[in-house]
């Protein structure tokens, strides 16, 4: 991650290789732009009137030598006439950073958060900045051998205050985005790491490197699972010969009288579908379905770099899904932690019985709360796209919350229902539930199932990330793969939970 300063310098005197202003607030020019404008003789006019589409959204011109202005160049950066979100500032500031690292620049003051954004104060603009530049300077080449090296890298960015603006404030805002980008960056990079590499071993040494003095991390092995009785765990783990893991990470930041929130995640390294096979095309985006594991050890990381003054329990399912020759095949009946037994009618459908152990051995943790992440369902994708992770529960306040802070972090998630009578779709006529619904409303049928493994008193919220996880097209905050999703959101979740 590259270092980003706050600064108080003005534009026209600010000696880095690029100045990056914005131009307009809705129908006025920002400050900056306005003074350089000024110093320079009507410049930056001039440039506005010579190319007419430079005030439209994320439009940008650099210009060299403008008379009076200490920096050597000057990025103009267009906005659009209608007030931004907090989202669209993310998504310039992403631009711009990534801008600059192609050109080679290696340092630049940014004046971004002279926007005006409604309903933001100075902090948040800081937070969507700096996430943004963050966010969207990340890249994973580690496995490119032939680097462009000749290029300089971007190495620092200062945001801009003004003198009159809470120094101390700004700070902290930088350094919970920070906080923020370091956990979403740890989720991307898992959720990146290619099957072969990130197995449920790698994950629980992942889990285990997360250094900090309130964290106490475990690390299950077969053995240990089998002892525990993991029974869903252990039938998807059996067509491979990859060993399962469980792990459990223990936040202490509140007293010990506090009560804990609970997250589980979905950590299936390589979803082959098992004996019930994926399609080939795209079978290799199933390296991804850990993305809810991810999710769970990037809040880990962001909660632990904030220090949040709350208790934190995390409980991950960990194993390949494979149609080895002593894997698990449909028509079996596997029995699970709770004792529940589970009719197999499609081995692809694993996700699901490996979140139900872990959440029954949440449930008897007694947390105030269990969220749980997952790519779940192909239906989910259907349903919601790239745009939103789907939102189920047993809770309505819960689930209010977590929508609420799923929109103002920009980490989406939306509500969907579960009516008691989808229920219906998983009962078994041989064993007490069967582990698919059929087609219709996969998604919530896949919801009802995991309802059956937690504590009813428990307020427990879901979150199927099948479709926001990874995005293979990319975008201006999110290169091409995992994206992080679910960390933003959760870590808004849980400051509001804390304070
Ligand atoms: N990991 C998949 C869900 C998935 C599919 C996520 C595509 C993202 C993109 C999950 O394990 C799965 O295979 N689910 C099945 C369930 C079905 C067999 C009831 C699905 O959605 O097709
Ligand atoms: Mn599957
Ligand atoms: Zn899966």
């Amino acid at each position: 991650m590259i270092d980003i300063k706050i600064n108080a310098e003005t534009a026209i005197l600010c000696d880095r290789d690029v100045v990056v202003i914005a131009l307009a607030n809705g129908d006025q020019k920002t400050i900056s732009a306005q003074h350089i404008d000024d110093v320079s003789q009507g410049a930056v006019h001039r440039y506005q009137e010579l190319d007419q589409t430079l005030n439209q959204f994320g439009r940008f011109q650099t210009v060299c030598g403008m008379s009076h202005v200490q920096s050597q160049r000057v990025m103009l950066v267009g906005t659009g006439d209608k007030p931004l979100t907090l989202n669209q500032l993310k998504t310039l500031a992403a631009k711009v950073a990534r801008h600059l690292q192609d050109i080679g620049v290696a340092n630049a003051s940014m004046y971004l958060t002279e926007l005006s954004v409604l309903g933001a104060n100075l902090a948040d603009k800081i937070n969507a900045v700096a996430q943004g530049v963050w966010l969207g300077l990340y890249d994973f080449k580690r496995y490119q051998t032939k680097k462009n090296e000749s290029k300089v890298s971007l190495a620092c960015i200062n945001l801009a205050i003004t003198l009159d603006d809470d120094q101390k404030q700004a700070q902290s805002a930088l350094d919970k985005a920070k906080a923020i980008a370091s956990g979403i960056i740890l989720a991307r990079n898992l959720g990146n790491e290619p099957g072969n590499v990130c197995t449920p071993t790698y994950l629980g040494e992942q889990a285990l490197a997360l250094n900090h003095p309130n964290l106490q991390v475990d690390v299950w092995d077969k053995a240990t699972i089998e002892k525990q009785g993991l029974r869903g765990l252990l039938a998807v783990s059996q067509g491979s010969p990859e060993e399962p893991r469980f792990i459990v990470l223990n936040y202490q930041g509140g007293s010990i009288e506090q009560d804990s929130v609970a997250l589980v995640g979905k950590g299936l390294t390589f979803d082959s579908g098992g004996i019930s096979i994926k399609p080939s095309a795209a079978m290799d985006e199933m390296k991804f379905d850990m993305c809810g594991s991810a999710a769970v050890l990037g809040v880990f990381k962001a909660v632990c770099a904030m220090n949040l003054p709350i208790n934190l329990k995390g409980f991950i399912s960990s194993t390949e899904n494979m149609p080895g020759t002593s894997a698990y095949k449909p028509g079996d009946i596997i029995a699970s932690y709770k004792g529940v037994t589970i009719e197999v009618l499609n081995t692809d459908a694993e996700g699901r019985i490996i979140l139900a152990d872990a959440l029954a051995y949440a449930s008897e943790q007694k947390p105030s709360c269990i969220i749980d992440y997952a790519t779940l369902t192909g239906a989910c994708v259907i349903a919601l796209g790239a745009q939103a992770s789907g939102l189920m529960g047993n809770d309505q306040a819960l689930i209010d919350q977590i929508h609420a802070a799923s929109m103002s972090s920009g980490d989406r998630a939306w509500p969907m229902p579960m009516f008691e009578e989808y229920q219906e779709q998983i009962d078994s006529q041989i064993a007490d539930i069967k582990n698919t619904g059929g087609r219709e409303a996969g998604t919530i049928t896949a919801a009802c199932f995991l309802s059956r493994f937690v504590d009813e008193d428990t307020p427990w919220a879901h979150l199927d990330i099948a479709g926001t996880a990874w995005d293979m097209k990319g975008s201006d905050v999110c290169v091409s793969g995992a994206t992080g999703a679910g960390v933003a959101l959760t870590v808004s979740f849980l400051e509001a939970y804390a304070a």
